[in-house]
């Protein structure tokens, strides 16, 4: 019986309709029905969110913002409305508490460069952990070189949970930030957030979390997580690349220094100085990307009109029947074992370098990333150079997972 068959609120989940809406899965690659497994590194775009953004430059562009005339005051509703839709998205209890920003990588960064040069001191301390991208760890090396603050890091299980129990004992009076990763990009792991959120906030510290590779798969509500920030991106989503957002507390934003300087922060500004624009306008410095904005809400539309549930427990029925079915390849081993997980399996194959097979399964029309992740540490950590990636989307399906486990067994036997 196929998996789908077994379970019926899958079979309600209808992916030859969502195949449809992506244009570039009816494409071939080196003479193969594309099977595209790289959705953690950048998924595909549904014609939901290239019609918008397609739109608004052909009928609505203009700056936002500072217009009085139609087009500009378009625009600024297109964008200012596309805000409203991600916060209700993500559960912001206000539109300005989310901040317009060129991906998780850029979030971070703004937090860093706001809280971490503004809170933190010399002997401070913030904890991250093992299995940072490090779009999460560069920027806070970075800043607390600057300050003379010290990274404690979480160490990491074998099969890819957070040791809990090390964070309990190592949050102390010196820490003043936990910043990890909602979902890891390299294993896998749905981490814990709510237990991590509710341990620092007992000790009076913020949290900001990395939802890159949460807010594709799983329902995301920040008032209820009661997180200080969550950063994503929107490319990781259906949506376009060079967005995303941070939200944060305004409770927070409203008192941390601007960051970048220029026009649409400012208040006024004359040679004694500047006061700043309240949030979320603060942070926005220059012309945004407002097509990017629109797609990005275009992204949080089309996930909405889905199933939500069904959708969850489809991806994961993918996961489950992938896990299964590549395990038991002679050599294989999957690397992050976690009970919790969304949408990512990494492996190696004894003795086989991660790259040729990757580039074996490239030849057969599937698309999976091979190497580090942007996760050095934690391949360190594992004592490997690298993993292969599948990673999943709704539009993915079981025969693609067919397809892989035979490339997989091919591509053995030819480096063997
Ligand atoms: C967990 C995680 N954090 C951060 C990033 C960086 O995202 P971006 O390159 O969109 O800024 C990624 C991208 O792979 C990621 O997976």
């Amino acid at each position: 019986m196929s998996p789908v068959a077994s379970n019926p609120d899958v079979k309600l989940f209808d992916v030859e309709k969502i195949r449809k809406d992506f244009p570039i899965l009816s494409r071939s690659v080196n003479g193969h029905p594309l099977v595209y497994l790289d959705n953690a590194a950048s998924s595909q775009k549904p014609d939901q969110v290239l019609d918008r953004m397609d739109h608004y430059y052909r009928n609505t562009h203009a700056n936002v913002h500072r217009g009085v005339h139609t087009l500009s005051q378009e625009a600024t509703d297109l964008f200012e409305s596309s805000r409203s839709r991600i916060a209700s998205f993500i559960g912001a209890p206000s539109d300005k508490e989310v901040i317009f920003t060129r991906g998780t990588t850029e979030s971070i960064n703004l937090v860093a460069y706001t809280f971490g040069l503004s809170q933190l001191k010399e002997g401070d301390e913030i904890i991250l952990s093992a299995m940072e991208h490090h779009s999460n760890i560069v920027p806070w090396q970075i800043v607390c070189g600057m300050k003379g603050a010290t990274i404690k890091v979480i160490p990491v299980f074998d099969d890819g949970t957070l040791d809990l129990e090390w964070f309990r004992k190592n949050i102390t009076t010196k820490t003043r930030l936990v910043s990890v990763t909602h979902v890891s990009n390299a294993l896998g792991t749905i981490n814990p957030v709510s237990t991590i959120i509710r341990i620092a906030h007992e000790h009076g510290i913020p949290v900001l979390l990395d939802g890159a590779q949460a807010s594709p798969h799983l329902q995301i509500d920040v008032k209820e997580l009661d997180v200080d920030f969550y950063a994503f991106s929107s490319h990781k989503m259906y949506g376009p690349t060079g967005m995303g957002i941070i939200y944060g507390k305004s409770s927070w934003l409203d008192v941390l220094p601007p960051w970048q300087g220029g026009g649409e922060m400012i208040k006024d500004v004359n040679w004694a100085g500047t006061t700043y624009n309240s949030i979320p306008f603060k942070y926005e410095a220059g012309t945004p990307d407002i097509a990017g904005a629109i797609g990005l809400a275009a992204a949080c539309d089309y996930i909405n009109s889905l199933d939500r549930n069904a959708m969850v427990q489809y991806e994961h029925l993918l996961l489950t029947t992938c896990t299964e079915a590549m395990n038991s390849i002679p050599g294989v081993k999957a690397i992050g074992t976690a009970a919790d997980k969304a949408s990512v399996y990494s492996f190696n194959v004894k003795g086989l370098h991660p790259y040729d097979i990757g580039t074996l399964l490239d030849q057969q029309g599937i698309a999976v990333r091979t190497g580090h992740h942007c996760a050095q540490p934690l391949m360190d950590r594992f004592s490997i150079p690298g993993t292969i990636r599948a990673s999943f989307a709704v539009y993915n399906t079981f025969e693609e997972i067919e397809k892989l486990v035979r490339a997989t067994h091919k591509a053995i036997k030819i480096l063997s």
